[in-house]
């Protein structure tokens, strides 16, 4: 048995080394203390029988752009426990309480143009559709899809229609990307 549950300060650790076994894109230890301090419903954990963390999901919201948003950080599961939903319940866990609590209009984020497994996860099982093509986001080089789904949130609310007719995308999305262009290029 698996269980999916909000992390908690002391999975902290355990978050960061299942990381460091599944990606490439590291974080430092305060970037984690920063997302859990900031947004602590939008961690989760996936715990085995014996208490051993076999994924996560580290996301947060982009308060700051015109319309509130999530951005999935990083979604990782042990290669020993994949295929069996957990990244789509973290995922689901993730989305929920961004547009329950903290009112999110749509979620974002990055994922490498060769990684299968991840773009099936989003487009499939999860209603991701792709918005833009970042070219040589990662440090290897590689291009990343920027992938996003839209929540119920507060769609039919104030602030949505004269954003849309703008023409435009999310003017405030790039704002969002200059301000934390440093912490955030490893993003997924
Ligand atoms: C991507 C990842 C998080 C998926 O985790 P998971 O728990 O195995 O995913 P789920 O079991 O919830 O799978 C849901 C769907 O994703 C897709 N998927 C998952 N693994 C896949 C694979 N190896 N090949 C193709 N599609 C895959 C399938 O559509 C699957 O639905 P299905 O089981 O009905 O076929 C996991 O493979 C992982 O940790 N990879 C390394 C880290 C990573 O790439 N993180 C994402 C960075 S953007």
């Amino acid at each position: 048995m698996v269980c999916i549950r909000k992390a908690t300060v002391d999975d902290l650790l355990a978050m960061q080394a299942c990381n460091l076994f599944c990606l490439p894109e590291n974080y430092q230890m305060k970037y984690y203390f920063y997302h859990i301090l900031s947004w602590p419903q939008l961690l989760y954990v996936a715990e085995d029988y014996n208490g051993k963390i076999v994924g996560y999901v580290l996301a947060k919201m982009e308060e700051e752009s015109s319309e509130s948003h999530g951005h999935i950080t990083s979604l990782a599961v042990l290669r020993t426990h994949r295929k069996l939903g957990l990244a789509t319940k973290l995922m689901t866990a993730a989305q929920n309480a961004m547009e329950q609590i903290y009112g999110a209009e749509y979620v974002a984020l990055h994922v490498r143009k060769s990684n299968k497994a991840a773009f099936n996860l989003y487009t499939g099982t999860l209603g991701y559709k792709i918005h833009d093509v970042e070219a040589k986001y990662y440090a290897d080089g590689e291009d990343a899809y920027d992938m996003k789904k839209q929540l119920k949130g507060k769609k039919t609310q104030h602030q949505h229609h004269h954003h849309h007719h703008g023409g435009g995308c999310c003017s405030g999305d790039h704002k969002a990307e200059e301000r934390t262009a440093g912490e955030d290029k490893k993003g997924e």
